[in-house]
């Protein structure tokens, strides 16, 4: 067993967590996640309608310490730390170097190994983690499995052949689906983050699912797994200005069925392909509970798995970031480390193992 303290601050949460991790690549890795403890700066973006980065990083820089001061009043001995995480990348780069910043000086001043993260991996094997509890049972993962990843910077479908072995096979072409709900509560002026937003509203839509407004559902029909979501934000904000007195809840309520139709269609287009026995889902939009629930009951009718995590795991936090490091660690003790292509993990002069199994 090893104790990993992990780093996060790619966007606007400050993150640290403090976990447990055992078991190697043959088996399944089991995690626990001692203390998860995220930082939140979403009311300080959200006067900008998004994060502004010089802002994220200020917050970072002065929210760090203080967590890691929480977490010493609590749990944290330092010199038990058998490894430090953290987030190199993709993120918004003065947010990130905040954190790299902070690790690698914590990693230096106790002598501890310091190993970087890409956030995305982070947030695929985000469904590994387990509050409190080394022993969970996990849904079997099955593979080949399709991975779904959707974030507000992110949309990509993964097919993966073991927890270190995966390709990616489509993403998308212009905005992320994250970013599209974001765009699209900005249009019906609801606040910042539009996701939980947009959610929220869609459920007072007194619409039949057959009477929603028909909006485009954009590439689904073509036999490939990209994406395309700006379409379907401009068709919103053009029928908006067509339809001034429409229903805000039943506009919600059609995008979210369009974006989460083109989301399902495409995913399980490529379980078929590839004969898949799992999905898994993650990234922020993970969170959205009509979404989680279309691809379970589609993964119920193909007979296959459906995995996805915890609930507070969907959105950015720490703990995916030191799952994500102990399986980098665990393939690094496997063969000889590598130079990594650091191209989207914006380090130029930094040489941590940011071991992208994504290769983003
Ligand atoms: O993964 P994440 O926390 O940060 C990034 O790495 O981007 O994802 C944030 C994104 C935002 O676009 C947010 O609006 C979206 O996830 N999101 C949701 C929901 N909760 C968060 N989108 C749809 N429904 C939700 N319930
Ligand atoms: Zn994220």
């Amino acid at each position: 067993m090893i104790k990993i303290l992990a780093i996060e601050t790619s966007c606007d949460e400050t993150a640290i967590s403090l976990l447990e991790a055992e078991g190697d690549l043959k088996g399944e890795p089991k995690f626990k996640v001692i203390e998860n403890l995220i930082s939140s700066q979403i009311e300080m973006h959200r006067p900008f309608g998004g994060v502004v980065p010089n802002i994220a990083k200020r917050e970072h820089i002065k929210n760090l310490p203080i967590l890691l001061n929480s977490l010493q009043t609590k749990n944290l001995k330092l010199e038990t730390v058998d490894l430090i995480a953290v987030t190199v990348g993709p993120g918004l780069e003065p947010a990130l170097w905040a954190g790299i910043n902070f690790a690698e000086d914590l990693a230096k001043k106790h002598n501890i190994p310091l190993i970087g993260v890409n956030h995305l991996e982070g947030h695929i094997y985000s469904f590994l983690l387990s509050q409190n509890s080394i022993n969970h049972k996990l849904k079997t993962i099955n593979y080949p499995a399709i991975a779904l990843l959707v974030s507000g910077g992110h949309t990509i479908l993964i097919k993966m052949d073991s927890l270190t072995k995966w390709k990616k096979i489509g993403e998308t072409q212009d905005d992320a689906v994250g970013e599209a709900f974001d765009k699209v509560a900005r249009i019906l002026d609801l606040p910042y983050p539009g996701g939980p937003e947009i959610e929220r509203i869609a459920k007072n839509s007194k619409l039949k699912t057959e009477n929603y407004i028909d909006f485009p559902r954009p590439m689904i029909h073509q036999k490939n797994y990209n994406f395309s979501f700006s379409g379907l934000k401009t068709a919103v904000l053009y029928y908006l200005r067509d339809n001034p007195k429409i229903n805000k809840a039943d506009v919600a309520a059609s995008f979210q069925k369009a974006a989460i139709d083109v989301l399902t269609k495409k995913t399980f287009r490529a379980v078929e392909e590839f004969n898949a026995k799992s999905v898994i889902l993650a990234g922020g939009v993970a969170a959205n509970y009509a979404l989680r629930e279309n691809l379970q009951n589609k993964a119920d009718e193909n007979n296959i798995n459906f995995l996805c995590p915890e609930f507070e795991f969907n959105t950015d936090n720490a703990s995916m970031i030191g799952a994500s490091a102990y399986i980098n660690y665990l393939s690094l003790k496997n063969k000889k480390p590598k130079k990594q292509n650091m191209e989207n993990n914006v380090i130029g002069k930094y040489k941590m193992e940011a071991n992208s199994n994504l290769n983003l």
